[in-house]
């Protein structure tokens, strides 16, 4: 039976900014007219650091093109799942467990009529698919939401055909970041069960992956997480006029503390490719 999302984490999700409430008013801000193309969207439907480039980039490394059959597990809105589906013509199943994001992203394809993506609800870590069944699985910043990460790469493993790729972006943890700061993750955007770059070479070789390669993004998040803070900063005045002076002001510590880790070099990300 399908469990329902991890507490906490689901609470983070039902709070999030980037929702799909969010995403069609800020077209409507735009005065968007026109029939709702899955270009559009692409500026507000992305929950990752490094917006498009960052999908492509992972899409290259799994060799994604028209005629592979793509896994997004933790799909969010289905951004990421609609690029690949209307860049490369690919067909890709976003699997997402938060009830609300899933459901986000199958209305956002019909709007578009996106009919390459189909979203499954589900939990990455069980995954109701048959084996094989995918040539690629991609993520982005999602694994950190999950404490069995040794389940969701074994569940990858078993769903990819032999030869198939798995491509995933995600946080990691350096020596320095402490308990006190891991908790902190915890409550604030919970993330669990950090990984080193090291902790998911291991991880994934454990799950039986070959050619696993991982790469250090620590000094592309740094530039990328200021910037979105300068930009959270900028917008203040409207910001504070949606969500209020309090709301606006505990989201702007949150986003401080994690970008003060990320420059300290306790967090940072990492980009893993492996072979099935
Ligand atoms: C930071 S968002 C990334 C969304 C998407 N990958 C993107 O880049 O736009 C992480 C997503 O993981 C989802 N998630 C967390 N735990 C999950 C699980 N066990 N199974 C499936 N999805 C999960 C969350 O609900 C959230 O939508």
């Amino acid at each position: 039976m399908l469990q329902g999302t991890p507490g906490r984490v689901r609470e983070y999700y039902d709070e999030h900014p980037i929702s799909e409430a969010r995403v069609l008013e800020a077209l409507a801000a735009q005065g968007f007219g026109g029939p709702l193309t899955a270009e559009a969207l692409f500026e507000f439907d992305q929950d990752h650091y490094g917006g498009l480039a960052a999908v492509d980039a992972l899409a290259g490394r799994a060799g994604v093109g028209a005629s592979s059959r793509v896994l997004d597990l933790c799909a969010g809105l289905g951004g990421p799942a609609r690029f690949l589906a209307s860049r490369r013509g690919s067909a890709v199943v976003a699997l997402e467990l938060h009830p609300g994001r899933a459901a986000g992203a199958a209305r956002l394809n019909r709007l578009v009529k996106q009919t390459r993506v189909a979203v499954v609800r589900a939990d990455a870590a069980t995954l109701p698919f048959a084996n094989g069944a995918f040539d690629a699985c991609l993520s982005q910043e999602a694994l950190l939401h999950i404490a069995d990460k040794p389940a969701v790469l074994a569940e990858c493993h078993r769903v990819l055909v032999p030869g198939g790729r798995l491509a995933f972006t995600d946080w990691i943890a350096f020596p320095s970041l402490g308990d006190r700061e891991r908790e902190r993750l915890w409550e604030w955007m919970a993330a669990t069960t950090l990984q080193t770059l090291d902790g998911y070479r291991a991880l994934l070789g454990r799950a039986s992956f070959t050619a696993v390669e991982a790469e250090d993004l620590s000094g592309e998040w740094r530039s990328i997480v200021r910037k979105r803070l300068e930009l959270h900063r900028a917008l203040r005045p409207q910001r504070e006029a949606r969500l209020g002076q309090r709301s606006y002001e505990e989201c702007d510590q949150l986003h401080a503390y994690f970008v003060r880790l990320i420059e300290a070099g306790k967090l940072g990300g990492g980009r893993f490719t492996a072979t099935r």
